[in-house]
């Protein structure tokens, strides 16, 4: 069953860890993460973007999916499927769905907007039982080739959006999504103290885990990150094992493509990666 990620977040704050979110796009990755999550006996969140949730034929096609796998693949580690990124209305739809978990990325709106909207979510998740994520300080990343710094989120917007009642928050730390450039300046441990300072127990959540080097994620754990998402380095891994397969004509061996053969190499790299990061994070065994 799914669950929300309140109770795994509060553990991993509480024990200097951090759950990892790993997105997902399709069936394999799905697949791949979760058994990787049993086998460690490691709490995990699936994150899903509103995009790859168009990619997988809607929200409720993908909670089917993953209450099937829950299910079939006899997992029984706590598992949130968590919306991300999410539009006011596309965290309604998610809801609505039957995921456990919303993030509403309101850091583009005004911050009084952002209050106003991430208030009435949180009341109606709070009433089902669904953990929220919201977010200050956007986080940078890749626009037509042009890569934006990531912001630092005011300390004190944090409070305020802490203050709603919100299961865990996205702060700005000078963090990007995707690849970070050669010149990028590193997280800014400054400014996640001081957010950590005003917003005490509440578990933190740093974006873009891509690239981000060991000794910066093992700081930012100790200093209240409890959730770290991944994506980037998923897709990176999925690509480079199905490119090579590919190169290595071993699609077209025996009786020629075969989807599930062509698939395999990817989605054991998936499950290298998921492993690797749920190590560095440090939540092998915390289930
Ligand atoms: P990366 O793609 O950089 O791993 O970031 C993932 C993320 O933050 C999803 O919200």
């Amino acid at each position: 069953m799914l669950v929300s990620a309140k109770e795994m977040l509060t553990k991993a704050k509480a024990g200097k860890y951090a759950v990892g979110q790993f997105n997902i796009n399709n069936l394999e990755w799905t697949k791949s993460i979760l058994l990787t999550a049993q086998e460690l006996n490691s709490p995990v969140i699936l994150g899903v973007s509103e995009g790859a949730g168009k990619y997988m034929c809607g929200y409720k096609t993908i909670v089917g999916m993953v209450n099937g796998m829950l299910e079939e693949l006899k997992i029984t580690v706590p598992v949130a499927l968590h919306l991300d990124h999410g539009s006011y209305e596309g965290a309604l739809a998610c809801i609505e769905a039957g995921f456990s978990s919303v993030m509403f990325d309101g850091s583009h709106y005004p911050i009084d907007e952002n209050v106003a909207k991430t208030t009435e979510l949180v009341k109606i998740c709070n009433e089902k039982g669904i953990s929220i994520e919201a977010e200050v300080g956007s986080i940078g990343g890749e626009e037509d080739g042009v890569v934006g710094a990531g912001e630092c989120a005011d300390p004190d917007e944090c409070k305020m959006i802490a203050d709603l009642g919100v299961t865990m928050l996205a702060a700005g730390i000078g963090n990007i999504h995707g690849k970070y450039p050669e010149n990028w300046a590193g997280l800014s441990f400054e400014t996640l103290d001081a957010v950590q300072q005003k917003t005490g127990d509440m578990p933190l959540v740093l974006h873009g885990g891509t690239g981000i080097p060991a000794d910066m994620i093992q700081k930012a754990i100790s200093l209240g990150v409890s959730k770290i998402n991944v994506n980037t380095e998923c897709q990176l891994a999925f690509q480079e094992a199905t490119r090579k397969y590919i190169e290595a004509g071993k699609d077209l061996e025996g009786k020629g493509f075969d989807p599930r053969k062509l698939l395999a190499p990817g989605a054991e790299a998936i499950k290298a990666t998921v492993k690797e990061k749920m190590e560095l994070f440090g939540s092998v065994g915390k289930a």
